[in-house]
C-alpha cells in the first residue's frame, strides 16, 4: 500500500470539532430520544466517534450506499445495498455522513428514510465539498468545507484502502486508481 498523501485535518482537529458537532446535537436534542443512521461504510469511524460523546439517549442504525466503486468520481447511480433495520416511525433521526460531494447519495438515503416516516429527520456531516454539490439537500451540521479534492481516511477510503487512518488526508493524484 503506498502511502502518498498530505495530512489535510489532523486526529486532533477532527476530534475537535466531532466534539463541537456533539454538544450541538445533544443540546438541540435534549429530552429526546436520538436514532442515528450510519451510512455504510464511510461514516462508521465518524459516527463511532460522535455517538460517544452525545449525552442524549442515542441509538444507532446502518444503512448501506454505494455509488463510487474504485473511481473518484460519483456514478451518480445510488444503490441501497441494506436499509435499515428497525422501525422509523415516532422516532428522530439524525443521519450521519462523512463527506458530501455532490449530494446524491444523501438525497437517494433521505428520500428513503423519510417515506418510512420518522418524527423528526436531520443530517450531519463532517466534511463538505460544497462546489461539487448538484442536488438541493439540507445539512443540518456541518463540520468543515473543504476544496474539491479527493480525501481518505477516518473511514474513507479509495478502493477500500485507507479507511483506517486516523487523520484526513488529500490524495497525491499520482496515488489515484
Ligand atoms: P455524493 O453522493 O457525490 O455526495 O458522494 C458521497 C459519498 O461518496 C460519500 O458517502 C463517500 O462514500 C463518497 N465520497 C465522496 N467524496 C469522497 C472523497 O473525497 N473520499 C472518499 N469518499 C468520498
Ligand atoms: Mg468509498
Amino acid at each position: 500500500m503506498k502511502l502518498i498523501h498530505d495530512i489535510l485535518l489532523d486526529e486532533q482537529t477532527i476530534a475537535s470539532k466531532v466534539k463541537e458537532l456533539a454538544i450541538q446535537i445533544s443540546k438541540d436534542y435534549a429530552n429526546k430520544e436520538l436514532l442515528l443512521v450510519c451510512i455504510l461504510k464511510g461514516a462508521f469511524t465518524f459516527t463511532a466517534d460522535l455517538m460517544r460523546l452525545l449525552t442524549v439517549p442515542t441509538t444507532v442504525e446502518f444503512i448501506q450506499a454505494s455509488s463510487y466503486g474504485t473511481s473518484t468520481t460519483s456514478s451518480g447511480n445510488v444503490v441501497i445495498k441494506q436499509g435499515v433495520a428497525t422501525d422509523l416511525r415516532g422516532q428522530h433521526v439524525l443521519l450521519v455522513d462523512t463527506v458530501i460531494d455532490s449530494g446524491k447519495t444523501l438525497a437517494s438515503v433521505m428520500q428513503k428514510v423519510s417515506r418510512c416516516g420518522p418524527t423528526s429527520l436531520a443530517t450531519v456531516a463532517l466534511l463538505d465539498k460544497k462546489s461539487r454539490r448538484t442536488e438541493d439537500i439540507q445539512i443540518t451540521y456541518r463540520g468543515f468545507e473543504i476544496p474539491d479534492i479527493f480525501v481518505v481516511g477516518y473511514g474513507l477510503d479509495i478502493g477500500e484502502q485507507y479507511r483506517n487512518l486516523p487523520y484526513i488526508a488529500a490524495l497525491n493524484p499520482a496515488d489515484q486508481l
